[in-house]
């Protein structure tokens, strides 16, 4: 008998950079019923009619079923793709659709791009925080990634420009900007109408291609949804849509809509990934917008997002914890706290934990360390009770440890 062979020599390089997310690490536990999770992203699909779903499912199968049970093209299914076209009309997208791929999820798009595009050691720059998934593929195409300071709108464009100096100088190259514009996992903070503007203008000055990844843009409160990054300008932006949040999750689908060259190679990956996406999954979401009032369904959405916004606030205000300070999310499902000082968002998961509550420490959000005084709250998921009873258990926690640093730095003095 040989001996078992140590597998880890056989990994190669760039997974030794793949480890395990704080948010998959922590749902295992977030995810017992007797806690209140504001963890997770999960939307709320419940609210979706499910014996309609299940007659469009049952109807695309009868009347359908030997094209849907079959394989796709690694494109994906030109109906779908035209009418993914409507949707992104919605944000002032004018695209066709021979410049869009039908991936399993936004996720697979953006692992496509990075295949297609990023040699290691490439620098990607993103908002700091930014969307923990994205930072997982960047990693594992070995890119460097650079958080760029944000405020509460958006990226600000002099750090842009100084990290983009930066990156001259050192002379690296930097081929994108990844940004999610729109009330933005995990800060719920959205892009302004100008910096979409100055964001162009510095594509242009320095010649890198912004990644705009908008699985939240319908899904805002007040009023209709901004122009897309896309909508101004064709060239220089790769765009990634998802009816994870507008529709479900569950069916896995998104896409991306990239130039004409650029799109031609994100098909041959996505062949070689996993040769088409689902088509019994295309054609449901076919059926679901040709056949459902999909926007009406959106409008739900929004409503059902909003009064638990409105929860988390309220809240907040309420409990009124001293040194705690959040954002204020126009749309989407997260808020983004930062703890009074000293204190460590992962360090206080533990007592979270203990008094049922969940939620997400701010390093996982970073790809550089940063984070230890920021936490995310999703609204998403939990009712609105069950998220006011969350935050309040979670203010208790941060005001008892806040007394204890107080008074163990006092019992120092005295
Ligand atoms: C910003 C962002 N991009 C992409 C995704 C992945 O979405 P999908 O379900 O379409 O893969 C998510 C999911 O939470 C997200 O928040």
């Amino acid at each position: 008998v040989g001996e078992t062979p140590q597998l880890d020599r056989y990994f190669a390089q760039r997974v030794q950079r793949m480890t395990v997310s704080e948010i998959r690490a922590l749902f295992t536990v977030a995810s017992r019923p007797e806690i209140i999770s504001l963890a997770g992203g999960m939307p709320a699909v419940e609210a979706l009619p499910l014996a309609e779903i299940a007659d469009l499912t049952s109807r695309v199968i009868r009347d359908h079923g030997a094209k849907a049970l079959q394989y796709g093209s690694g494109q994906g299914d030109p109906r779908l793709r035209e009418l993914i076209c409507d949707v992104m009309a919605a944000e002032g997208i004018t695209g066709s659709p021979e410049n869009i791929v039908v991936t399993f999820g936004s996720q697979q798009a953006l692992q496509l791009l990075a295949l297609t595009c990023l040699d290691p050691g490439d620098v990607v720059l993103t908002e700091g925080p930014s969307y923990v998934g994205a930072l997982g593929v960047f990693a594992a195409a070995q890119a460097e990634v650079t958080h760029v300071a944000i405020d509460a709108d958006g990226v600000i464009p002099a750090a842009l420009r100084e990290a983009l100096d930066q990156a001259a100088v050192a002379g690296r190259r930097v081929k994108f900007f990844y940004t999610v514009p729109n009330f933005q996992n995990p800060t719920g903070v959205t892009l302004s109408e100008p910096r979409r503007d100055a964001l162009l203008e510095l594509a242009d000055e320095y010649d890198f291609i912004i990644l705009e990844d908008n699985p939240y843009g319908l899904l805002g409160f007040d009023g209709g949804p901004l122009r897309a990054i896309r909508a101004r300008d064709s060239d220089r932006v790769v765009y990634f849509g998802s009816f994870s949040k507008t529709f479900a999750a569950g069916v896995r689908t998104g896409w991306a809509l990239a130039p004409a060259p650029l799109c031609e190679k994100l098909i041959l990956a996505n062949e070689a990934s996993v040769l088409s996406h689902s088509l019994l999954n295309q054609m449901v979401v076919t059926a679901y917008l040709e056949y459902h009032p999909w926007q009406e369904q959106l409008r739900q959405f929004q409503s059902l997002y909003r009064t638990r916004r409105d929860a988390t606030l309220s809240a907040l205000e309420k409990a009124a914890v001293s040194g705690l300070t959040w954002t204020r999310p126009g749309g989407g499902f997260y808020v983004w706290a930062t703890l009074p000082e000293g204190l460590d968002s992962k360090h206080l998961m533990t007592a979270a934990l203990a008094e049922k509550v969940a939620y997400v420490p701010g390093v996982g959000f970073y790809a550089d360390g940063m984070g230890q005084r920021e936490l995310r709250l999703s609204y998403c998921y939990a009712t609105p009770e069950r998220i006011q009873e969350g935050i309040q258990r979670l203010s208790g926690v941060i005001t008892r440890a806040r007394n204890n640093d107080v008074s163990s730095s006092l019992s120092a003095i005295l």
